[in-house]
């Protein structure tokens, strides 16, 4: 049988231990945290920290907080809001890739492992370099595009044209905070990212297809034409199960093709 391995300049080595709980914390959890230091130029490296669990809050960004903090500074992670709407502490936390802010440390039995986002190229430790899927967002146009005159009011939308963007249940592609974790778990956008767009950024053009306010939706379609841009979605559905926000890309990517279709057989 095929063996497949890491190169060897990739591969994840045992990193240095700090045990900051000592032998009388009450609640002591142990983390297992990805780093990687473009310069040191070494392999990544799995560093355990075992921490006192009542010297932080109860999410995983809350213990990356106090490692950083008080115990190892040169961690290095993104995080803004700490409340679930800014994106940017998403990473592989358990084997799931989801919101740091927003995991529950309670919610993870054992070690609690902690990677980046997979199948990104990485800046340094936690941090993924986004600048491949930012560049895809842009080719979307994600802004309002109309051929009438620009107006002093509000273009305004029926309760029903607003549900199609927000949800009626808030769930909706407007909700979507571009944090990436739908992407980087989707097998074809691992084998395919520099020309299939991906669950976050389709779910995005959806969200501008939808808007019965746009007036580019040939364009927008016209653009997702061609095997590859839309239709490297095979429907395996990582996208849907691991959205921290309970969006459905994989469900916004068949409406694309519902439109794809229907406009075909109008014509
Ligand atoms: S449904 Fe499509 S976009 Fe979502 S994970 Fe599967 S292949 Fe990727
Ligand atoms: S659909 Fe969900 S997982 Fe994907 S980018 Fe938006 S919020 Fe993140
Ligand atoms: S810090 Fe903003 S989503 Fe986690």
């Amino acid at each position: 049988m095929a063996e497949f391995r890491l190169p060897p300049a990739s591969r994840v080595q045992q990193g240095k231990s700090h045990d900051a709980a000592g032998a009388q914390a009450a609640k002591a959890k142990n983390f297992k945290i990805y780093r990687w230091n473009p310069d040191n130029g070494g392999n990544p490296r799995m560093d355990e920290y075992r921490i006192d669990l009542s010297k932080c809050g109860p999410m995983v960004l809350d213990a990356l907080i106090h490692i950083k903090n008080d115990i190892d500074p040169t961690l290095t992670f993104r995080r803004s809001c700490r409340e679930g709407i800014c994106g940017s502490c998403a990473m592989n936390i358990d084997g799931t890739n989801t919101l740091a802010c927003t995991k529950a440390i309670a919610d993870v039995g054992g070690d609690v492992k902690v990677t980046p986002l997979p199948h990104m190229p990485v800046v340094k430790d936690l941090v993924p370099d986004l600048n491949h899927v930012y560049k895809q967002y842009e080719e979307i146009e994600p802004w309002l595009q109309t051929d009438d005159p620009g107006t002093d009011r509000e273009r305004l939308q029926s309760a029903e044209e607003s549900d199609t963007l927000n949800g009626h249940d808030g769930h909706g592609p407007a909700a979507c905070i571009l944090c990436f974790c739908c992407s980087t778990s989707c097998p074809s956008y691992w084998w395919n990212s520099d020309k299939f767009l991906g669950p976050a950024v389709l779910l995005q053009a959806w969200r501008w297809i939808a808007d019965s306010r746009d007036r580019a939706q040939k364009k927008r379609l016209d653009k997702l034409e061609g095997p590859f841009a839309l239709y490297r979605c095979h429907t395996i559905m990582n996208c849907t199960k691991t959205c921290p926000k309970g969006l459905n890309p994989a469900k916004a990517i068949a409406e694309i093709k519902k439109r794809m279709i229907s406009r075909k057989t109008a014509t």
